[in-house]
């Protein structure tokens, strides 16, 4: 055992440059933990708007995590924010940002196409060893890598939003993922502060899988008439010790969002009674009413 142990140890090359794409809300919280934790971060977007809003939001979320770091110094906070904002490239291209890479994490918009086009460019641009991931929330990873060449250097990173907040880090492997890119991938999550669980390549892996129909399931006792909405979220979270009911954290999530991933998983698996959709909640999509951000959901917000 010790020397399987020693000869696994041996193959682990250390991951140092990260490259991620798609700065949106999550490429950037992931590129700011990477950042963070001492590793070189290339950022990729195709719309360079977005790569200036996501440095000035790495920068302001940054701000806040030396403010309270180093309250009464403000040369340390300086310091803290340029040390890991210098860790942090910017780019628009993504074959050249992705040439030294050891690790990618993918991070773009939820659609199966658009992905496999990207891993494509990815794969042909990258070195024969370099780990390539997905963040995907409700994608199958056989169908987004269906095209790698090779597809033992791939994996699944699921973040959770806020990325800097949040502590988890789900580490999906599927059937053609090796060991040793699995265990290079548990050893990154555990360098950049999260604690990381597996899972296999199964739909919403574990958070969601419990906690999307969960929130549907909460939506069937309304429409049935068993009980009132605020009802059901007091219920939630004095009985059960939820921070959030199933419909205020429903209209955090975005009801598009949650009706996206819903429509997916049952396309794929039309008997799953887990996964059948809401009548009440496509009207409130139809109807613009996509949660907090929209500011109206399941209720009103100013
Ligand atoms: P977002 O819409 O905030 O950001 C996506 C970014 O990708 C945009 O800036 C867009 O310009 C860029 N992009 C789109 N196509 C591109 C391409 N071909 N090449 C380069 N850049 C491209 O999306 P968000 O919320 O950050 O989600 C990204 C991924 O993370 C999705 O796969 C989503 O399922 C997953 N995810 C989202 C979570 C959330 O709470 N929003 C949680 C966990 C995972």
């Amino acid at each position: 055992a010790a020397v399987r142990g020693l000869s696994t140890t041996a193959q682990l090359s250390k991951i140092n440059n990260v490259t991620v794409i798609g700065a949106g809300l999550m490429g950037s919280g992931i590129a700011q933990v990477s950042a963070n934790a001492k590793l070189n971060v290339v950022v990729v977007d195709s719309n360079q708007s977005a790569l200036d809003k996501a440095q000035k939001g790495i920068e302001s979320s940054l701000q806040r995590v030396a403010k309270k770091k180093h309250a009464d110094d403000a040369k340390a906070q300086t310091a803290l924010v340029s040390s890991v904002l210098d860790r942090i490239k910017m780019s628009t291209n993504v074959s050249d940002s992705v040439k030294d890479a050891d690790l990618v994490i993918e991070a773009i918009v939820e659609n199966i196409d658009i992905k496999r086009k990207l891993f494509a460019e990815v794969e042909a641009a990258a070195k024969p060893t370099t780990l390539i991931t997905t963040n995907t929330s409700s994608l199958r990873l056989a169908d987004i890598g269906l095209n790698l060449k090779d597809k033992t250097r791939f994996g699944g990173l699921h973040f959770f939003n806020p990325v800097p907040m949040m502590k988890l880090l789900e580490v999906v492997r599927h059937n053609d993922t090796s060991d040793d890119t699995f265990q290079k991938l548990m050893e990154y999550g555990k360098a950049v502060g999260k604690t990381t669980v597996a899972c296999k390549d199964t739909p919403g892996f574990i958070v969601n899988r419990l906690l999307v129909p969960y929130m549907f399931e909460a939506l069937r006792l309304y429409e049935r008439g068993d009980a009132s909405m605020p009802d059901i979220d007091v219920a939630m979270k004095l009985g059960a010790g939820y921070p959030m009911g199933p419909f205020e954290l429903s209209d955090y999530v975005g009801l598009d969002t949650c009706k996206f991933i819903m429509d997916g998983w049952h396309k794929q698996y039309p008997d799953e009674v887990a996964f059948k959709p809401s009548p009440l909640l496509d009207s409130l999509v139809d109807a613009g009413k996509t949660g907090r951000k929209s500011g109206e959901g399941f209720y009103k917000y100013k």
